[in-house]
This record gives structure tokens, C-alpha cells and sequence, in this order.
């Protein structure tokens, strides 16, 4: 790759490695292979897979590169990716986390991290000053996710910053729904953006991937002394496709982000519709603060039907969209966030926070926007 300062479209298509440095070959191929020869004895670059191995270098160099940081990590799933940012806690330690957010992370903050010793509160983190009221003297870092999942929360990020650095804190976000094309949190001052890469980053629901990207270069040898111990890493196959997902990366997201900010629109003029959460839409209310910090507002969106007895007839009238609980893929994904993306909250907890029965998430797909609509507004009227 070339030395000079390169934009985004460039970036994503080159990445790090744009071609196998020992054949040439238009891409870096897929190293199949769990250890390496040791020369007389004498260990080289690489010399275990888990360790690391040329395929994955070729990815963790490309989230490293896109999202600005000192080094990237590849992992088998986003939730190792995020357990392998949060090794960065050790017993006794506190984190501030959101109070929406993805279920599998909040499973892993209410079931897991106790088990470690570490506790967590989740916190509406739209009000710095909650964040604030929340700190307590073991507290060593904050978890972002904004926008949240499901309700498009938006988190300040400058504040959150500013308050971890009065407070000696980490700060971690899950940047999944943005990817690094539409918010660079590292420019902000987060010390690691964390990615579900089976999402947009792969963007072909054909991939399990995670990805995180570490600013500073201390922090990075402590998140791959967790990455080499534990051993959770992306295999060579799967970074092959994920570094191919990433390529095409700008003409997807921004096509769907066009069919969403559509669907948007439409959907808010829908009688069946209650609401549409939006950030790209006029009557979103924290619109400004989204755009002071992303470039975009995404493909996804979230819309709460009048009547929760229409989910049903909703769901089995579509025909386009996959039902499934996941987002980021070229086709169109509706997810009933009940039942699926957060069934691992309880019933009390996703009441409490906004997410009812009647609420439903579309990750909108790149495939003709009218038809889309169309099959949709077919559910919609049963
Ligand atoms: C925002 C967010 N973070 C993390 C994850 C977990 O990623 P994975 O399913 O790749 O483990 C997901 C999965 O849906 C997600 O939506």
C-alpha cells in the first residue's frame, strides 16, 4: 500500500495489504495452515496460527488502518471481540455501560463479567451527568454504543471522552452500526472501537467476525496478550471473506443508507406506524448531536407498530426481507427485537427501557427500494 495520506473509498478497496507480498497475487490468499516452519530452529514472523497467521495480519491491519488505530484484532465473533476488550478489566473493577443495548452484550455484562469479578451498571448514557452520578472508585472504563440497538440512543461521544479523562478511564465503543466509513470514534479519544464484522464490515450474512481497533500501542499488547491466551481468532477462510466484504463496503452501506432514509420517510406516513427512530429523519431528536459525530445515519432503523397483535401478520406476510436477528447484509433483514436480537434481556428490563412487542429493526438491504416498500406495505395492511 502506498505511503501517501489516502480517503475512505481507497482505503477499504487497498486496506492495509492489496496483494500477497511473496507472489503478488491480486489478493492475500488464504493461509491455511496452523504453524510454521522454524527454520533451523529459528522462529519467523509467524510461527503459530493463533498467534497470528499472514490472513488475519491482512484484516487486523485493514480495521487498524480504517478506524485510525495502532493495531486491529480479528476475532471469531464481535462478542470475542468484545470480551477481548473488555480483558482490558480485572476483578474488583467497575464499568458504565448503556442501558440499550445489544442483547448479547448485555448477557455478557450480567452474566459474565460477575463471574469475573467485575461488575457493570448500565446507565442512560444520552445524559453525561447520569454517566457521572454512576462513577464509583474502582470504576475503570466506559462502554458506548451509540447508535444504541434498538432505540438509536445517541451518546455523546466528546463528553464521554472528557469525563473518562478526568477519571482515568478507558473508553471502549461498539461502532457496528456506523462502521469506520460513517464514525471514527479514535479521532475522538476512545481508546478501542470494537465491530461485530458478521454486519456490515463482512455485509453478505455469510461470515461470523469481530474486529476491534486499540489507539494506543500499550493497550494493544495487553489486548493481544488476552488474544493469544484465550485464542478466540478469526480463521483464515473467514478473514478471506471479510476483507473481500470490506472492499465494497462504501457502495453497499451507502445504498442502503439511501433505501433506509426512504423506508424512513414512508414508513412515518404509514397509519400502522406509531413511530420510525431514525437518525436521518427531521423528527429525530438528537439528530444534530448524531451528525456532529458521524457522517451518516446508516442503514438501519427501528419503527414500533400501532398494535402489537400486527406483528404477527407482518411477519408472515413479507416475502423480501430475511426475519432473523442480525443486520448489515445486502438483503433486507427484519428482526422482531422481542423475540430475537434481545431475547436474552428480560421481558421487565426491555419494557423498562423502550422496546416493547410492537417494536421492529430493518436493516435495509441494496435491492430496489420500491419493491421493498411494496412487500412491506403489503404486511403493513393485513
Ligand atoms: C451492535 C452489536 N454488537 C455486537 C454484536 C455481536 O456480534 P456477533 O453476533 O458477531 O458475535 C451484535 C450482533 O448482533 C450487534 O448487533
Amino acid at each position: 500500500m502506498t505511503k501517501h495520506p489516502m480517503r475512505p473509498a481507497t482505503l477499504l478497496v487497498h486496506q492495509g495489504q492489496d496483494r500477497d507480498p511473496a507472489t503478488g497475487a491480486a489478493t492475500v490468499p488464504i493461509y491455511q495452515a496452523s504453524t510454521y516452519h522454524h527454520p533451523g530452529g529459528v522462529g519467523q514472523e509467524f510461527d503459530y496460527a493463533r498467534s497470528g497467521n499472514p490472513s488475519r495480519q491482512q484484516v487486523e491491519d485493514a480495521i487498524a488502518l480504517l478506524e485510525g488505530g495502532a493495531q486491529g484484532f480479528a476475532y471469531a465473533s464481535g462478542m470475542a471481540a468484545i470480551a477481548g476488550a473488555l480483558s482490558l478489566l480485572q476483578a474488583g473493577d467497575h464499568l458504565i455501560a448503556p442501558d440499550d443495548l445489544y442483547g448479547g452484550t448485555y448477557r455478557y455484562l450480567t452474566m459474565i463479567l460477575p463471574q469475573q469479578g467485575i461488575e457493570a451498571s448500565l446507565v442512560d448514557q444520552t445524559d453525561p451527568q447520569a454517566v457521572k452520578a454512576a462513577l464509583k472508585p474502582n470504576t475503570r472504563a466506559l462502554l458506548l454504543e451509540t447508535p444504541s440497538n434498538p432505540l438509536f440512543k445517541i451518546t455523546d461521544i466528546r463528553a464521554l471522552v472528557e469525563i473518562a479523562r478526568e477519571n482515568n478511564l478507558l473508553t471502549l465503543i461498539d461502532n457496528t452500526f456506523m462502521t469506520p466509513l460513517l464514525q471514527r470514534p479514535l479521532e475522538f479519544g476512545v481508546d478501542v472501537s470494537i465491530h461485530s464484522a458478521t454486519k456490515f464490515l463482512g455485509g453478505h450474512s455469510d461470515l461470523l467476525a469481530g474486529l476491534t481497533a486499540v489507539a494506543d500501542p500499550e493497550l494493544a499488547k495487553r489486548v493481544k496478550r488476552f488474544q493469544n491466551a484465550f485464542g478466540p481468532v478469526l480463521g483464515p477462510f473467514d478473514c478471506f471473506l471479510l476483507s473481500r466484504g470490506i472492499k465494497t463496503l462504501k457502495l453497499r452501506l451507502e445504498e442502503g443508507q439511501m433505501n433506509a432514509a426512504e423506508l424512513a420517510r414512508r414508513l412515518e406516513q404509514h397509519p400502522a406506524v406509531r413511530r420510525v427512530i431514525y437518525p436521518g429523519l427531521e423528527s429525530f431528536a438528537q439528530r444534530e448531536l448524531h451528525f456532529s459525530q458521524a457522517t451518516g445515519a446508516g442503514a438501519v432503523l427501528s419503527f414500533e407498530l400501532n398494535n402489537e397483535a400486527q406483528v404477527k401478520p407482518l411477519l408472515e406476510t413479507v416475502e423480501l426481507p430475511i426475519i432473523a436477528p442480525s443486520l448489515g447484509g445486502v438483503e433486507t433483514i427484519l428482526t422482531h427485537c422481542w423475540s430475537m436480537s434481545h431475547a436474552a434481556i428480560p421481558a421487565e428490563a426491555k419494557r423498562t427501557i423502550g422496546i416493547g412487542p410492537g417494536l421492529l429493526r430493518i436493516s435495509v438491504g441494496i435491492e430496489a427500494v420500491e419493491d421493498l416498500w411494496e412487500d412491506l406495505e403489503r404486511g403493513l395492511s393485513t
